[in-house]
């Protein structure tokens, strides 16, 4: 086994980079899935905006509006699952686990990093709230750009960042006859139940 065969957050790296040269568009789009916590499950898409391998147990990074469907509910019930799927590569990545919310110094580094566009975007959109018409978009757009200007553009405190601590990693590999390949990485934590001690590898039935 090579060590990205042993290290899934490596393996989901090498992944994401073939995806990379391989999909016509955002290889890192992932069906994100969330739940009320009477176990009403929701799913859409976001982009996934960064990996830890520093962190033991590694990490997945997305960020949203704090007040959208998605935000109420993982604040609500903070835990998480995200699946990939690069059809270029007929290969799927599956991660479960729970969320935490990113810290300020990161979430404020990412949104600086965005668009103007963008940045205006999010103080403007009440995420997954009802919409009296496109023209009440256009206009609070219109607003935020007369009130920033050309000056900066701060994170609202409605935007930010999740990180979700993967227990459960499964990598599926399409095979002929519908015999595909499935391994999955279980998080082992020590005595505690806390403490990340590695991960240990099962193979599943496709
Ligand atoms: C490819 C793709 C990427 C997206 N990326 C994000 C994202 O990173 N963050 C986000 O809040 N919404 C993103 N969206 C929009 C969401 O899918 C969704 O419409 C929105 O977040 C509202 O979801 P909610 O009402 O369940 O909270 C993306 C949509 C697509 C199709």
């Amino acid at each position: 086994m090579d060590s990205a065969a042993e290290d899934p957050i490596a393996r989901f790296e090498a992944w994401m980079a073939e995806a990379a040269k391989t999909e016509p568009n955002d290889p890192n789009a992932v069906c994100l899935a969330t739940s009320t916590p009477d176990g009403r499950p929701s799913a859409r898409m976001v982009l996934l905006k960064g990996v830890d391998h520093d962190r033991p147990g590694g990490g997945f990074v997305f960020y949203t509006n704090l007040e959208s469907r998605k935000g109420g509910e993982l604040q609500a019930n903070p835990q998480a699952a995200l699946c990939f799927h690069w059809k270029t590569l007929q290969r799927s990545v599956r991660v479960e686990g729970a969320v935490e919310p990113v810290s300020d110094a990161e979430a404020d580094a990412y949104y600086a990093s965005r668009a103007r566009g963008s940045r205006i975007g999010a103080w403007a959109s009440r995420q997954s709230r009802p919409l009296e018409g496109r023209w009440a978009l256009e206009k609070a757009v219109a607003e935020y750009t007369v009130k920033f200007g050309i000056g900066e553009i701060p994170r609202p405190p409605h935007w930010s960042g999740f990180r979700l601590l993967p227990r459960r990693i499964e990598f599926w590999r399409d095979m002929p006859f519908r015999l595909h390949d499935r391994q999955v990485f279980h998080r082992v934590d020590g005595g505690a139940g806390d403490s990340f001690e590695g991960w240990r590898l099962e193979a599943l039935y496709p």
